[in-house]
């Protein structure tokens, strides 16, 4: 099986929906599987990558406007994708990566109010045909994200998480939108129960994907 290419499996979810925990768990299980997995995240994942996350989530320096910053992230994926993501697909490696461009359409998009086609546009010309093949979206009620993203940043919130309520709404009503447009990729993991029922859930989700391309567990 590992001459085929690897799969693209993303997180998306609002700020402190509980992303990192989960990852970490859902690359614990696909390597049950003896699947190889590849981690990484976005904005970030290669060294210009991580510098442009520097300047996209701290406001101290610069007064980023909203096309500055949508170019900057799609920038970091071209050489995100060109760098890491590819080559490891192509190698057999599965990649899962902490946000793509789901977060884009909802923060961007949704939050900032760019229009879609914008991002659209830029799709296609950073990704061609390459989306993710699973994606698994975190949702929290707003009130629980808020208080959870409080507690992690409590002295030094980056730029999204200094937003205001609304921002956020519109943000995880742009995710939810998503979940409906695309029902067979994007799969709604409610993260605001216990963490236990939040693994339960994704072990459930993953377990029907990864049986249904022949893996078994080892
Ligand atoms: P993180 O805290 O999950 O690592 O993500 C960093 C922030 O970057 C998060 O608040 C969301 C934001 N972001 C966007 O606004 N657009 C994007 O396309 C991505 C990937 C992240």
């Amino acid at each position: 099986m590992n001459n085929s290419r690897g799969k693209f499996i993303t997180v998306e979810g609002q700020d402190g929906a509980g992303k990192t925990t989960n990852i970490a768990h859902v690359q614990e299980l696909l390597e049950q599987y003896g699947i190889a997995v590849l981690s990484t995240r976005e904005p970030g994942g290669t060294k210009l990558g991580e510098n442009l996350r520097r300047l996209i989530l701290d406001g101290h320096e610069h007064k980023i406007d909203a096309t500055a910053e949508l170019l900057l992230i799609f920038a970091a994926r071209a050489q995100h994708l060109e760098e890491t993501i590819v080559p490891a697909l192509n190698r057999g490696t599965w990649v899962l990566c902490d946000r793509f461009t789901d977060a884009t359409f909802a923060y961007q998009g949704g939050g900032r109010g760019l229009p879609m086609e914008h991002i659209q546009t830029l799709q296609n010309l950073v990704q061609g045909d390459l989306k993710p093949d699973l994606t698994l979206l975190l949702d929290v009620d707003i009130d629980t994200g808020l208080a959870r993203s409080r507690r992690r940043a409590a002295e030094h919130p980056d730029r999204f998480e200094q937003e205001q309520i609304a921002f956020k709404r519109r943000v995880r009503k742009t995710y939810l939108s998503l979940a409906e447009h695309y029902p067979d990729r994007v799969h709604v993991v409610d993260a605001s129960v216990e963490i236990e029922q939040v693994q339960r859930q994704i072990r459930h989700i993953l377990d029907i994907y990864v049986k249904s391309l022949g893996y078994t567990l080892e």
